[in-house]
């Protein structure tokens, strides 16, 4: 009973039914496993209630300005402890002691200054320490004597003026040391005797102000692997001496980015002959020139990194002794001449013939002219080259362009953004391996005969996305049957009802993305055959007209048969409706995007077969139901649902499993409070749909029962009162009418009855004047009219109300002459009206005839007299015409209201 009475104040009140969840945000430590973060907490105090048994703290972005061993002796299983960015301008040596598992130690970004030989020396287990952005300028004796252990030493943006962090031979296990952004400008020989048993993998010294390489100085540490010296200004001469100094030693790789190298000679690297450098970073340099034989010395490398440079001729001798690279990266290196508008960087023939083991080769965004005969002759092991935006004046590619690559085995050439408006038939036949072809964001526009892809008999993948218009037929693809994906987004191929479909050939095809073409017309038979296809682009197309029930020959079912499609992408189609059978056997679709359409009712069974749906989105569609016979396959397996953007309705129908649903369900809803609204009905309008309570949907049946009855009551009672109100005379004056029908007053016959009149006429005294002026010539003209007019019929002697009901008992019909006069009359307003309308319930409606002479509204007419237009036929209301034109119609609508003529027209 009390849900009832709620259900019912709910109903009179407009309220929802809503339970809303208040979350409490305290600011405090997150713990999660054995691991406690307290960053960005503004903390000034370690806080001394965390378990005991964490082995992370994480302190930074706080302002701490001590890290008291004793307050941290509580947490003595401390692995990790991280205090950057704080204020701590002190470290007691206690604290590892205190931590004596402590293997992982940050303070950097701190107001450290002072290094003492005591405040690690209980840190014996330490593997990593990080202490840039402090301030130590200086470091004496041997503060990291005892770390044993210690892998990575972080003393980056320190002040410090020299490498020098030890006078004995210590951190035999180091292998990196960042010691980026100091003040270090000579390297001198004894600055890394500290390091003479130690296997340094990284020395980074980059961003220094280095100018002096004092001979031997690598040579002191026990071996150095890696070298960055990235942003210091070297130049040639110093690069020069760096290289000898080098010579001798186990250095795999060197990094010399952004050192103003802007040139290199066959001198340069002459030190790094005796070395077994695999790796080399000359990036961002402004390297204008490689002279021929500068990489002579460089016979083991295998990287060679060359990007971003100014380079306007590579000269056929320039990569000469790079025989073992295998990764080249040109990117940006070619640029234009200065001040020459019409050239273009120059690369001379065979100029990569000496890079036999080259496999990668990226030379995008260079500004080179063309590919010319030879450009690439002699890359034996070349798989993959980038010519991504390399050329100013390819726009067409002939069977020639791609000759020098004829005996690379090449797999991936890319292509994309070159400006390529053609594709010449045959200009890939020397590429028989190539598995991955790149041609988008290009400017090709021809029709597709098929013979552009002659040749490529190995082929998997061609991307043609974004170029300018492509016509299919259906020999496009012919000659690659062997495709696998097959991109065509924004290629504005809007014709493909071509029978048979230019896809046909594509037994194989796993991927076909035809997104962006504005796509209106495609029949059933497009994708028939494609029965390995998993996923189908089709979105942003036109093809809302192929599933409307109304398309001529029926909905066009192009997706019959894609037995293994795992996505499906439909959004922005302009689709409203979808036909139940559309993904029939599709059983095995995992992902369908159907956002952005106008979908409001799917059919039932739309998912019957897509019980493994992972991934469904209907997102800014019409949908206002979310109900299981739609929905319920669908939703099995969810792991991600999004429709929001719908204008659900709120109700139970519509709403109650959908809501009951969110509630148990694990599937990840993005954005479920803001953006799934309520938009019917009008009280819940703009509630988010997850705080829509259930339970009064739950087994409403029988109450849903009362309710409408109960409420069909309450209606009709309203109805009632208000019907009374407003027209109660109505009602009993038909009442009245009717009681005398049933009870046997039959009209009587008047006609075997004596009438001397044909109309009693009820007038003011003031209207007698018009009376006369018209009635009288209408007797005269037909002599069986005859009205009983006051003045004149009445018999003297008699009493006037005894002749007044005489008188209407004599006549056929009783004829108001309705003005503002009649309304005043008093005589007229009691015992005239009321006689006449007694007569007219005996009789017969039709027995009162209105004439107005002025216009006189209802509410006054019924004010005065009782009487309304209502209660009569039209056709006994008569009005009196103000244009003399019309006077003659009006006798004869009066003629026959008096019943003396049938109704005339
Ligand atoms: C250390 O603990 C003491 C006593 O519990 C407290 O007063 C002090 O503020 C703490 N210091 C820090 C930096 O947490
Ligand atoms: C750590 O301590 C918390 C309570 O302080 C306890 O719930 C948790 O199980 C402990 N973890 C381990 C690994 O002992
Ligand atoms: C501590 O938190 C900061 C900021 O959230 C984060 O950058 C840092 O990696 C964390 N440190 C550790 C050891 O997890
Ligand atoms: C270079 O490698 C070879 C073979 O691995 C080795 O014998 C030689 O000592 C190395 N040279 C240097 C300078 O480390
Ligand atoms: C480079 O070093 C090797 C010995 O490792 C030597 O035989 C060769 O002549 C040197 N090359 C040049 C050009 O100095
Ligand atoms: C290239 O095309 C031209 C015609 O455009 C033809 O004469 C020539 O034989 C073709 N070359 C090859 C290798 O197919
Ligand atoms: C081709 O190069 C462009 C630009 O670097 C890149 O975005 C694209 O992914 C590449 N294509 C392939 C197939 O790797
Ligand atoms: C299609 O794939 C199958 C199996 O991977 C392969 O055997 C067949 O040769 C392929 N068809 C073509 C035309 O490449």
């Amino acid at each position: 009973m009390e849900r009832y009475l709620s259900y019912w104040s709910y109903f009179f009140l407009g309220l929802l039914p809503l339970q809303m969840v208040c979350t409490e945000s305290v600011k405090d430590c997150v713990v999660r496993q054995e691991a406690a973060d307290c960053s960005h907490l503004k903390l000034t105090q370690i806080p001394p209630d965390l378990p005991t048994n964490i082995t992370t703290l994480n302190l930074t972005h706080n302002q701490l300005k001590r890290l008291p061993a004793a307050n941290l002796t509580r947490y003595n299983q401390l692995i990790i402890l991280d205090g950057g960015f704080n204020s701590i301008s002190k470290l007691e040596p206690e604290l590892c002691q205190n931590l004596p598992l402590l293997k992982v130690l940050n303070l950097q970004h701190n107001e450290l200054s002072q290094m003492s030989d005591a405040m690690f020396a209980h840190c014996i287990g330490l593997t990593e320490l990080y202490l840039q952005f402090n301030s130590f300028q200086k470091i004496s004796n041997n503060p990291f004597k005892n770390l044993k252990d210690l892998r990575i030493l972080d003393l980056s943006h320190s002040g410090l003026s020299s490498t020098k962090l030890g006078t004995q031979v210590q951190l035999e296990n180091l292998q990196e040391l960042l010691l980026t952004n100091n003040k270090i400008h000579t390297l001198k020989k004894e600055d890394f005797d500290y390091l003479g048993n130690t296997s340094l993998r990284q020395l980074d010294l980059s961003s220094n102000q280095l100018k002096e390489f004092i001979p031997g100085c690598f040579q002191s540490i026990g071996r150095l692997y890696g070298l960055s010296l990235n942003n210091v200004q070297l130049g040639l001469e110093p690069t020069e001496k760096l290289c000898l100094q080098l010579s001798g030693t186990s250095v795999l790789s060197l990094s010399l980015s952004n050192t103003q190298l802007t040139k290199i000679s066959s001198m340069t690297f002459r030190g790094l002959n005796q070395t077994n450098l695999t790796a080399l970073d000359l990036s961002r340099n402004g390297l204008s020139a490689i002279a021929n034989d500068s990489f002579t010395y460089l016979s083991h490398v295998e990287w060679l990194g060359l990007e971003y440079n100014n380079i306007g001729h590579l000269y056929s001798r320039s990569f000469y002794g790079l025989s073992k690279v295998k990764n080249l990266n040109l990117k940006r290196t070619l640029t234009k001449p200065k001040n020459t508008m019409f050239s273009f960087p120059k690369i001379d023939d065979f100029s990569f013939q000496w890079l036999k083991c080259l496999e990668y080769l990226n030379m995008e965004d260079n500004s080179l002219s063309g590919i010319t005969t030879n450009m690439f002759t002699g890359l034996t092991n070349l798989k993959s080259i980038t010519l991504s935006s390399s050329f100013a004046n390819l726009q067409t590619l002939t069977n020639a362009t791609f000759s020098s690559l004829a005996h690379s085995p090449l797999l991936i050439l890319n292509l994309t953004r070159n400006k390529i408006s053609h594709i010449e038939s045959g200009a890939f036949s020397w590429l028989g391996r190539l598995e991955v072809l790149d041609l988008g964001l290009n400017e090709i526009n021809q029709e597709l005969t098929g013979q552009e892809w002659n040749g490529l008999e190995n082929i998997v993948e061609i991307y043609l996305s974004y170029n300018k218009y492509l016509t299919l037929t259906s020999d496009s693809f012919a000659s690659v049957p062997s495709l696998k994906r097959l991109m065509l987004r924004r290629v504005a191929c809007k014709q493909l009802d071509v029978s048979p479909s230019p896809f046909h050939p594509l037994r194989n095809l796993t991927i076909l993305d035809l997104s962006n073409n504005n796509i209106a017309n495609i029949n059933d038979e497009m994708l028939k055959g494609l029965n390995k296809l998993e996923i189908l682009d089709l979105q942003h197309n036109n093809l809302a007209r192929l599933w409307k029930r109304a398309n001529p020959g029926g909905p066009v079912l192009f997706l019959k048969g894609l037995s293994h499609l795992h996505i499906l992408d439909l959004e922005s189609n302009g689709f409203d409706e979808i036909p139940a059978d559309v993904f029939k056997g599709l059983s095995q679709l995992w992902v369908i995007y159907l956002g952005l359409n106008n979908l409001n009712l799917l059919p039932d069974s739309l998912f019957h077969d897509q019980t493994s749906l992972k991934s469904l989105s209907l997102q800014k569609n019409l949908i206002t139901s979310v109900e299981k016979s739609v929905f319920g396959p669908a939703f099995q397996n969810l792991n991600s649902l999004d429709m929001s953007f719908n204008p659900f309705d709120c109700t139970c129908e519509s709403l109650a499993w959908f809501a009951s649903w969110l509630n148990g369900t694990h599937t990840a809803i993005k954005d479920l409070p803001s953006h799934y609204l309520c938009n019917t009905p009008p009280q819940y309008h703009a509630t988010p749909v997850m705080f829509f309570d259930i339970s009064p949907c739950k087994d409403s049946a029988p109450f849903k029962l009362f309710f409408v009855i109960n409420t069909s009551f309450l209606f009709t009672l309203i109805f009632v009162v208000l019907l009374v109100h407003f027209q109660g005379w109505r009602i009993a004056f038909y009442w009245n009418v009717t009681i005398h029908r049933v009870l046997g007053f039959k009209e009587m016959d008047r006609q075997a009855e004596k009438l001397d009149y044909s109309a009693y006429v009820v007038h003011a005294q003031e209207d007698a004047r018009w009376i006369w002026k018209h009635f009288c010539p209408m007797e005269e003209k037909d002599h069986s009219l005859r009205f009983c007019l006051e003045e004149r019929d009445f018999e003297a002697g008699i009493p006037e109300l005894e002749a007044i009901v005489n008188s209407i008992k004599r006549s056929r019909k009783i004829i108001f002459v309705v003005t503002r006069n009649l309304l005043k009359d008093p005589l007229c307003k009691r015992f005239k009206v009321h006689h006449a309308v007694q007569q007219a319930i005996e009789q017969n409606l039709d027995s009162i005839i209105l004439i107005f002479l002025e216009d006189i509204p209802d509410y006054k007419l019924n004010h005065a007299l009782c009487l309304r237009r209502g209660m009569f036929r039209s056709h006994c209301i008569l009005y009196w015409p103000a244009q003399k034109e019309r006077v003659h119609a009006f006798y004869q609508k009066l003629q026959v209201a008096l019943g003396m003529r049938n109704r005339a027209h």
